[in-house]
């Protein structure tokens, strides 16, 4: 069975209202598969019972878990190698000495999906900056499905997960094997708070933010809603703090107080005033 265009149409106002997120006009196939798995978990009979459900009904769980199921969130540790190298060669290094007096770094990773991205941070700063163990170092970690969060939360990983971008030593050293899965170590999993916020509402109060990675985030959403976030990214960052994009993101004609920084083969953005 396919779903017809009625119904495609209400998945993918449905997911935009509650996450600015744009499903492509092609992804009907995807909204499909997502929600014949929705249906089996929920027990509903077929996908057109779990749509008459969905669009009989006001809003509720189970509206929020189809939306859920809707968002893209492939990710990998140490995802596209680079911006890590330049965390590690450069970035860190250059504000350990900056922040020296204060001894505190603030880190946010925002739309952090499964975790392998913070995580992959804090096991870049214990591995490599063993003298950070005595400063204050927050690291938030925000999603807006609650489903992906818990399952970063519990950082647990099958094997092909831990092989894509951890190298054996560190998968020895920073994970445990949990029967059929490997889980993050426990000291490394405590150094990440996950939260759960949509980029699209009220954003909480925060302390301002030495480094920001929002990668592969901005590219589901329309260019308004990306001037929207980055606006409040501004606010957020410290006027000598780092923000980290995807690779194929940027800034450049969409918000002009940010200015791009190289960094060997990583493209960083910095406020144009620091
Ligand atoms: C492709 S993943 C990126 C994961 C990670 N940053 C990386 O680059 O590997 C995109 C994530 O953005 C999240 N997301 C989508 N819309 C969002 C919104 N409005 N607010 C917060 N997170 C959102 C999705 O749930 C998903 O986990």
């Amino acid at each position: 069975m396919s779903i017809n265009d009625a119904d495609f149409r209400y998945i993918r106002q449905l997911v935009k209202n509650r996450t600015s997120v744009t499903l492509a006009e092609d992804k009907a196939y995807l909204v499909e598969s997502r929600l014949a798995a929705l249906a089996k978990k929920t027990g509903a009979s077929s996908v057109s019972y779990l749509l008459r459900k969905l669009r009989s009904q006001p809003f509720n769980r189970l509206h929020l878990e189809a939306i859920e199921s809707m968002m893209i969130t492939e990710s990998c540790f140490f995802r596209d190698r680079h911006p890590f190298t330049t965390l590690q060669n450069f970035i860190i290094p250059e504000l350990i000495n900056k922040r020296q007096t204060q001894k505190r770094l603030n880190i946010w990773c925002a739309g952090c999906s499964s975790g392998q991205e913070p995580y992959s941070i804090a096991i870049l700063l214990r591995e490599y900056f063993p003298q950070l163990t005595s400063w204050q170092v927050s690291l938030i970690a925000s999603d807006v499905s609650q489903t992906i969060l818990e399952r970063a939360r519990q950082g647990c990983y099958n094997h092909y997960e831990i092989t894509r971008g951890l190298s054996p030593d560190l998968r020895a050293k920073y994970l445990q094997r949990r029967d059929k899965y490997w889980q993050i170590q426990t000291e490394i999993r405590q150094m990440v708070e996950f939260i759960q916020f949509n980029l699209t509402d009220k954003w909480p109060p925060m302390s301002s933010l030495d480094i920001i990675f929002l990668r592969n985030v901005l590219i589901y959403f329309e260019v308004d809603t990306k001037k929207v976030i980055l606006a409040k990214v501004r606010e957020w960052l410290k006027p000598d703090g780092y923000l980290f994009l995807g690779a194929g993101e940027t800034t450049i004609e969409i918000d002009r107080a940010f200015k791009p920084v190289q960094f060997n083969k990583t493209t960083c953005y910095q406020l144009i005033y620091s």
